[in-house]
């Protein structure tokens, strides 16, 4: 019994395990001061300074939850600008600072707030003074929303005479967030002054005109400052905001606005449809606005399409020196989206992060390109960029991840070297061990006769002699890749540590492989990507059997990961692998109308539910109930409002009723991920405790269920 009981825990004692993954440390992106010489980054609670010369780390007195953002700003090449996320005399406020980050017991507060802003961007101006933008949730008014101060009404009820009453995670309320500007007059000679003046901050969103849709910045859910840039002289905002003119729930189309910092005029999009020039054809979600550094041009991207949210990203570069604005296009014809960029301090490149081949990489573009230059990678698939950041002699600071190492810290030269600052697989005693050597990619010809590309991530104790089941993970998206980065919610290492090979593998629909593989899987969630999935099984049974045993496989995934498992329930496919995981996922497409984003189902189901019901029934998983017979681990979490908690229920349901083997786990505090750690730690123990068993990795199965 003892042999037993240590054979079954043994590969949990090797490699990372859950336990190691999410309690490693978590670093930001690190931001380079001005001169070059430190950047700034997080690790949880807790600020570091690395030094870009020697990559020495230098722990700091300015904890994350104390200082909850700073900026490097100031007369120093070592001052700072930063939020107190506290206010001693307005609760639910927050403080601006100043200080050295050389000296942090010497630091003055400048400013107080009487709401929760966040999102501080900033310039000082040649007179001293520092303008800045911030956000906060706004009443209709424009007036800032502080939780903390206002009047609770009596009732919780909620009342709505249009769609979108919720999203992701939270009903939607009275108030929007909003962009506000402020300017802290110094009261004595810059060089040395501690004391300013603050003027009232102005909501930049009062005025637009609201046929539908009120305007919003950043937009939410995910929106950060990213969604706004204040210009290099402190004069002019832009933000971002959905279209107005068109419905929240069923349009993706959002514009790029410009607006005086001092709030003189009512904010105008340069790319929404009454605008003076634009390209006929973008119509759809823009990101990314960027001031150029003399400020008299700005870049942005946007997609073509009003309905649809994985377009191609198009970059465009808006001339605001002349009367009205002129936008050209860059590289049109280039087939990959671009997610952002970033100006070169001579204006004459931009620096852009893409998705190419499931990494994100750097590639550089000249402004004065023309339509059939093709950018070249500067950096390449070892890694995925995940923050870069110019220094002044041009070299790109740039942080990265891997399946192996959650952080990279490295220094990409202006010829192309790489000179590595921090990598945390080699410094986090959790991630010891994990490199390079465990992770491989294939490729396979999918049902189209398309090449896909598919990540394989082994044991960190791999032996060649062994076999091991498959783990067979399947992406969300649809529009989406299995991409080697690191992530907390699917950490292939930590799978693979189970004692799996893991194949990780990127069908029909999936990102960073052009657009028409992505636009492909429209009108067809069930047949391209699961005709891939069945040819990538069948590659691997033939091909890598060696080291992978097919026979105590088993497939996971998430979201349309869900869906496809649900469909493979129902289908052949589900007959090959010994167990299956749903974590929030759909189990019937008609469902989908509980759902918020109604853009997205009828883009992907090409119309509505009652114009085109076949469409939605053709690939409806619960229409092959009669075959599920897998064992089946079904997740679904109760703040989960993209795929609401019914789906997973409906699953778990039919499962039971049918007597398939099969849990149910409900985080009534999670959304769509499960992001705190005790929480994902109970995810990957009951999942593991499940497929361990049913693979045969262990042979005994925990009950921790609540009993009837
Ligand atoms: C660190 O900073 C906090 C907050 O500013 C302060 O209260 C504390 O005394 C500082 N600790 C040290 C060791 O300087
Ligand atoms: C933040 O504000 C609080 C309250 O005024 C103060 O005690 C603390 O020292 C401040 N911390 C920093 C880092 O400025
Ligand atoms: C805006 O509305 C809120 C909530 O009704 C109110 O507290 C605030 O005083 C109003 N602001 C102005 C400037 O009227
Ligand atoms: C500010 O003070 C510095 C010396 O502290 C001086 O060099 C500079 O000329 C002063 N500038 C203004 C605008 O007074
Ligand atoms: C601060 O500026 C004033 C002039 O505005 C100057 O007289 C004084 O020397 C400066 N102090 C320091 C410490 O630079
Ligand atoms: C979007 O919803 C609005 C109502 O909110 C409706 O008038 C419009 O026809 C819908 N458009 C599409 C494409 O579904
Ligand atoms: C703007 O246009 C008007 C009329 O076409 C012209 O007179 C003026 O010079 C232009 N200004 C700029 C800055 O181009
Ligand atoms: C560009 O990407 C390719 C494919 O990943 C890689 O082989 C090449 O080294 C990359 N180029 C640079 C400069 O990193
Ligand atoms: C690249 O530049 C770095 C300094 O930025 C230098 O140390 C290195 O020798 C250069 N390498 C080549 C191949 O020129
Ligand atoms: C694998 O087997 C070969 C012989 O078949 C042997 O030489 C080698 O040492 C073995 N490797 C491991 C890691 O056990
Ligand atoms: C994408 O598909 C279109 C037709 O659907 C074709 O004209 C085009 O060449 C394809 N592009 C690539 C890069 O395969
Ligand atoms: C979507 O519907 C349109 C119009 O009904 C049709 O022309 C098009 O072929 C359909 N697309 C797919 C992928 O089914």
């Amino acid at each position: 019994m003892l042999s037993a009981l240590v054979l079954a825990l043994a590969p949990l004692v090797l490699g990372i395990t859950p336990e190691q993954m999410l309690y490693a440390p978590r670093r930001s992106d690190a931001v380079p001061n001005p001169s070059g010489e430190w950047a700034l980054f997080s690790s949880d609670e807790d600020r570091s300074l690395l030094n870009l010369a020697t990559g020495e780390i230098k722990p700091i007195n300015l904890s994350t939850s104390d200082a909850s953002e700073v900026l490097w700003l100031g007369p120093k090449s070592t001052s700072i600008l930063y939020l107190n996320a506290t206010n001693d005399d307005v609760p639910g406020g927050v403080t601006l600072w100043t200080s050295d980050v050389l000296a942090l017991d010497q630091k003055t507060k400048i400013a107080s707030f009487d709401a929760p802003y966040s999102g501080l961007k900033a310039v000082v101006t040649d007179s001293g003074d520092i303008k800045f933008v911030v956000n906060c949730l706004a009443w209709e008014n424009g007036t800032a929303y502080n939780e903390l101060t206002a009047t609770t009404p009596a009732s919780t009820g909620r009342l709505y005479s249009t769609i979108y009453v919720r999203h992701w995670s939270t009903y939607l309320t009275a108030q929007r967030y909003a962009a506000f500007a402020g300017t802290l007059t110094a009261q004595s000679n810059y060089s040395n002054s501690t004391s300013y003046s603050l003027s009232p901050l102005k909501n930049l969103l009062v005025g637009i005109e609201i046929p539908v849709t009120r305007p919003e910045t950043p937009v939410q859910p995910f929106g950060d400052a990213g969604d706004y840039d204040i210009s290099p002289d402190g004069s002019t905002v832009a933000f971002l905001s959905k279209a107005p003119e068109l419905a929240k729930a069923n349009y993706t189309a959002s514009y790029i606005y410009l607006v005086p910092h001092d709030g003189s005029a009512v904010a105008a999009p340069i790319n929404g449809p009454n605008s003076q020039s634009k390209p006929a054809a973008a119509k759809g979600a823009s990101s990314s606005p960027r001031f150029s550094p003399d400020g008299k041009s700005i870049a942005y991207v946007q997609q073509d399409g009003i309905e649809y949210e994985a377009d191609r990203n198009k970059l465009y570069v808006a001339d605001l020196s002349g009367n009205s604005s002129t936008i050209k296009a860059l590289l049109p014809d280039w087939d990959r989206s671009i997610d952002g960029m970033t100006w070169a301090k001579n204006g004459k490149t931009l620096y852009l992060s893409v998705g190419d081949r499931a990494t994100s990489k750097l590639f550089n573009v000249p402004l004065d390109a023309d339509s059939s230059f093709v950018p070249k990678n500067l950096t390449d698939a070892s890694s995925s960029m995940a923050s870069y950041y110019l220094l002044p002699d041009e070299s790109v600071l740039v942080a990265s991840s891997a399946i192996w190492s959650s952080r990279d810290f490295y220094l990409l030269g202006t010829n192309g070297t790489k000179t590595s600052l921090f990598k945390s697989n080699e410094v986090d005693e959790g991630l010891a061990g994990l490199g390079p050597h465990s992770v491989s990619e294939f490729w396979f010809t999918g049902s189209l006769g398309i090449e896909l590309q598919s990540w394989i991530i082994k044991p960190s104790n791999f032996s060649p002699n062994k076999t091991y089941p498959l783990a067979f993970i399947v992406h969300g998206g649809p529009q989406g890749a299995h991409s080697n980065s690191w992530s907390t919610r699917w950490n292939f290492q930590t799978w693979a540590d189970q004692g799996y090979v893991v194949i990780a593998p990127n069908p029909t629909g999936s990102t960073s492989f052009g657009q028409n593989l992505t636009d492909l899987i429209q009108n067809n969630w069930g047949s391209y990507p699961y005709e891939d999935l069945v040819l990538c099984w069948e590659y691997v049974a033939a091909n890598l059997s060696s080291f992978i045993d097919v026979e105590r496989g088993i497939e996971a995934g998430a979201s349309y990961g869900g869906y496809m498992t649900n469909w493979i329930q129902g289908h052949d496919l589900g007959r090959k692998f010994k167990a299956l995981v749903t974590h929030d996922g759909s189990t019937s497409t008609l469902a989908q109308l509980t759902s918020e984003e109604l853009w997205f189902m009828q883009h992907d189901f090409n119309g509505t539910l009652w114009d085109d019901y076949a469409n939605y029934e053709r690939w409806d998983p619960i229409r092959h109930a009669r075959n599920f017979s897998t064992p089946h681990f079904v997740v679904h979490n109760e703040l989960d409002y993209r795929l609401p908690v019914g789906e997973g229920i409906m699953l778990f349901n039919v499962l039971q009723e049918l007597g398939v083997p099969s849990r149910f786990l409900n985080f009534p505090d999670e959304n769509h991920w499960v992001l705190k750690r005790e929480n994902s730690l109970v995810w990957h123990n009951e999942i593991f405790n499940w497929i361990n068993y049913y693979s045969g990795i262990s042979d005994t199965l925990d009950d921790n269920a609540i009993k009837q």
